[in-house]
């Protein structure tokens, strides 16, 4: 909160900066942005926030295997996968009981990989899949390998509408490919994405693209 507020500080003496700090607070928060996302018609899997342990389990009925994982986090720690209701009963009692949100999404069928779109101003600069190291995480923090991919019109679409819908100036997009209904879900929407993999397999440098845009919006 205090590095929020000293950009917020910063932004209301007229320093510009980015990403906006609201815009990062919004994508911190999980739920939060995929709210949003929803109300801008972006498409996001099944997810829920319970106070019960029992609706956990409920859930993990309904939608037969979840994620439970962080509201707030990275790097695909933390996260859980269970598809036994009284794990998932378990998992949130003690979620909640260090007063922690349970944070459950439907675990969406995808092949062992998942898209990295890289968005900076109106442009979606690139985008690679992430195969996973055997987990059915596919963060590169978690072994997974990237791999160039061709920007589709698809895609871009999503990408661009996600950044709008968040009021970002640039973002790392997590996008699934849900192999039930053959359509794409957001996972999470990253205010400060590494890009280690991304740069190693497109060649594209983000940081180059921010800065051109940072100094657009500076000379407005
Ligand atoms: N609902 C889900 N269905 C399928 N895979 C998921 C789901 N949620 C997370 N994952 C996998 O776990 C990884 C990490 O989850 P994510 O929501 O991106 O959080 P993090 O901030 O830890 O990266 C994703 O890249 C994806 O491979
Ligand atoms: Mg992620």
């Amino acid at each position: 909160m205090k590095r929020f507020d000293s950009l917020k500080v910063l932004r209301n003496v007229g320093t510009v900066t980015i990403n906006s700090p609201e815009s990062i607070m919004l994508a911190r928060d999980k739920f939060a942005s995929l709210l949003e996302l929803a109300k801008n018609h972006v498409p996001i899997p099944e997810t829920a926030m319970v106070e019960d342990p029992r609706e956990a389990m409920t859930l993990t009925e309904r939608w037969g295997e979840v994620v439970i994982k962080p509201l707030i986090g990275s790097l695909g720690l933390g996260s859980v996968k269970v598809s036994d209701p009284d794990i998932a009963y378990r998992v949130s009692k003690s979620i909640l009981s260090v007063n922690q949100p349970v944070y459950v999404q439907k675990y969406v069928k995808k092949p062992d990989r998942d898209i990295r779109v890289f968005v900076v101003g109106d442009e979606v600069i690139g985008s690679i899949f992430r195969f996973s190291n055997g987990s059915w995480k596919t963060n590169v923090a978690q072994g997974a390998v990237a791999q160039m991919l061709t920007i589709s019109s698809e895609i871009k679409e999503i990408g661009l509408k996600v950044v709008k819908a968040m009021k970002m100036d640039y973002a790392g997009i997590d996008v699934v490919e849900d192999t039930e209904d053959n359509s794409y879900k957001v996972l999470e929407v990253n205010a400060s994405p590494l890009w280690h993999g991304f740069k190693t397999a497109t060649g594209i440098n983000p940081a180059k693209f921010i800065v051109k845009h940072l100094l657009e919006m500076i000379k407005k």
